[in-house]
């Protein structure tokens, strides 16, 4: 490679993001009452150490401080989240001191020339809508795009970038039939009607939002797998590799994108009652055309109808079961390859990152007229802060510098990456792991709230201005 293929156009958008529940803290500040987030926060066992979110970051209080930092790192935009419980406490009406703060954070964005990239629904349903059913009651999907209507009300004339659903797929099967995120509950079809609800709640927003500025540049973001056979010639591992690949990604790339639930994935799920829950016309409304796919990767997994040997072990390493949460899914197991892994148990595999980008550039977005951006990748390790008071994370930097060179190798194919977020900005509350798990390139002090910018961080600020990787 030339030194000159491994540089970035000018108009590339370099970014960090973050997410409402994992950094703001200010639970119940200013009228904002309990998500399902803090709810699940209460259960006993539910989170690690029963860490919640009252506090998390506090960048309620702090997003000025945390501003300046995006700035210092040279920060082209910025990807954050609304919570909707704070916006519209219980759901009900709009709570003025709530999107306020969402407006004094955007006006200190633009005054500093970082770009805002809004997303309105990163899994904090108000409590209130979920003990109405959540996401499993198709009237949520409505108030979803109300809400959406009045986020825009507010900010839609200093924000461009909007959108929907952070990984629907989490929201749906890990809150609601592994249990393993709130609101916590465990059924098949529960899961799957949620997953449907969400893409119609995206549907509606993106319609809603459309008629009141056409301009508004629109979209959601989806998290990927890239699924390989454990054994190529095996084909009990080649099934399992088509129903994970259709749980995760095309059972949601392709009613967005091609209006219709893949045939495959709708016969494996056939008799659970899913098709209920889809009325006629749903699917042209999840359909309305986007103008950009945020992509969220971390890793590809290997997969097989047979369970690792040490099934125990493989768990406690990554942290998850091998088996997919997925009704039709269950029964095939992801196996560790023996690469290196980050904090969570995750295998590090920058080329699934080539690899999926190319895919989704020639499956999906060539032929419409649809941007990609990565919107998340990035690493927990376990960061020890040094003598010298620095955090030498080596093995971030290298994650990072890894995954951006696969952007540019997937550049180099044809694919017209349009930017890239690293996951995240600070240390933050990670789910079930709560604060255990740190995937900053700022560092957070929990106890005294000191931010600290890492070597991983420093070397991002070097790749931005320089628009190159390498020095
Ligand atoms: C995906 C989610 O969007 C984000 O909230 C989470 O912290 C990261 N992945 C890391 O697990």
């Amino acid at each position: 490679m030339t030194q000159d293929l491994r540089t970035f156009r000018p108009d590339f958008v370099f970014g960090a993001a973050t997410a409402a529940f994992q950094i703001e803290g200010a639970h119940h500040t200013d009228g904002r009452t309990d998500s399902i987030w803090d709810t699940f926060c209460r259960v006993p066992g539910a989170v690690l150490d029963g860490h919640d979110g009252a506090v998390a970051c506090d960048h309620y209080h702090r997003y000025r401080e945390d501003v300046a930092l995006m700035a210092e790192l040279g920060l082209d935009s910025y990807r954050f989240s609304t919570s909707w419980a704070r916006i519209q406490p219980d759901g009900g009406p709009v709570n003025p001191r709530g999107l306020d703060f969402y407006s004094r954070l955007v006006d200190e964005l633009l005054e500093r020339d970082i770009k805002p990239w809004l997303t309105l629904y990163h899994w904090d349903l108000p409590q209130a809508l979920e003990d109405r059913g959540g996401w499993t009651n198709r009237d949520t999907a409505y108030l979803f795009r109300d809400y959406a209507l009045n986020v825009q009300q507010a900010l839609g004339d200093r924000v461009q970038v909007w959108t929907t659903l952070n990984e629907p797929w989490c929201a749906a099967f890990l809150g609601y039939t592994a249990g393993v995120h709130a609101p916590g509950r465990q059924d098949k079809l529960a899961g799957l009607a949620a997953a449907h609800h969400l893409l119609l709640g995206h549907g509606l927003a993106v319609q809603a939002l459309r008629e009141q500025n056409e301009d508004l540049t629109l979209g959601l973001t989806l998290n990927f797998t890239v699924a390989k056979p454990l054994d190529a010639n095996a084909p009990g591992d080649l099934e399992g590799v088509r129903r994970i690949d259709g749980q995760m990604n095309r059972f949601f790339l392709d009613p967005i994108l091609r209006g219709r639930y893949p045939d495959d994935v709708l016969a494996d799920v056939a008799g659970l009652g899913f098709e209920e829950y889809v009325h006629d016309g749903d699917l042209e409304i999840i359909s309305t055309p986007i103008d950009v796919l945020g992509v969220n990767y971390y890793h590809g997994e290997a997969v097989s109808d047979q369970p690792p040997a040490q099934l125990a072990d493989a768990q406690a390493e990554t942290g998850r079961k091998t088996a997919s949460p997925f009704p039709a899914a269950e029964g095939f197991h992801s196996h560790l390859q023996g690469l290196p892994r980050t904090g969570m148990g995750w295998e590090i595999q920058p080329d699934g990152l080539r690899e999926l980008l190319v895919r989704l550039h020639s499956e999906y977005a060539a032929a419409m007229d649809l941007d990609l951006y990565v919107t998340e990748n990035g690493a927990a390790f376990d960061d020890e802060v040094a003598a010298d008071g620095v955090v030498h994370d080596a093995s971030r930097t290298a994650f990072l510098k890894a995954h951006l060179n696969a952007v540019l190798d997937a550049i180099d194919d044809g694919v017209p990456v349009r930017g890239y977020f690293y996951w995240s900005l600070m240390d933050n509350f990670e789910w079930a792991w709560g604060y255990h798990k740190r995937f900053g390139i700022v560092a957070v002090d929990y106890a005294t709230q000191r931010r600290t910018i890492k070597e991983s961080g420093s070397e991002y600020a070097r790749i931005i201005a320089a628009r190159r990787l390498g020095h």
